[in-house]
């Protein structure tokens, strides 16, 4: 299976991908409690690296989409 992170809109990013190991920066591997699993991105969550849905709490706004392959427009900034 393809891992896939997903960037999800005002929140954490979804891990899926049945290969995937989470290591710190010792290379020591984290316990995942289920699959898929989501990292936080706001930096609120009580559970880091994972979210904990935190970041509805605090109202956590980033919502930067990709442009999508093959797609030469500029973005709007
Ligand atoms: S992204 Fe969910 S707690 Fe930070």
């Amino acid at each position: 299976m393809t891992t896939t992170i997903t960037v999800r809109q005002n929140g954490s990013y979804k891990v899926e991908g049945d290969d995937v190991k989470l290591v710190d920066w010792n290379g020591n591997e984290y316990t995942i409690p289920k699959r898929p699993f989501a990292l936080c991105r706001c930096g609120h969550s009580k559970n880091k690296p994972f979210c904990d849905s935190s970041h509805k709490e605090v109202c956590f706004v980033a919502a930067e989409a990709a442009q999508p392959v093959g797609d030469d427009t500029p973005s709007a900034s």
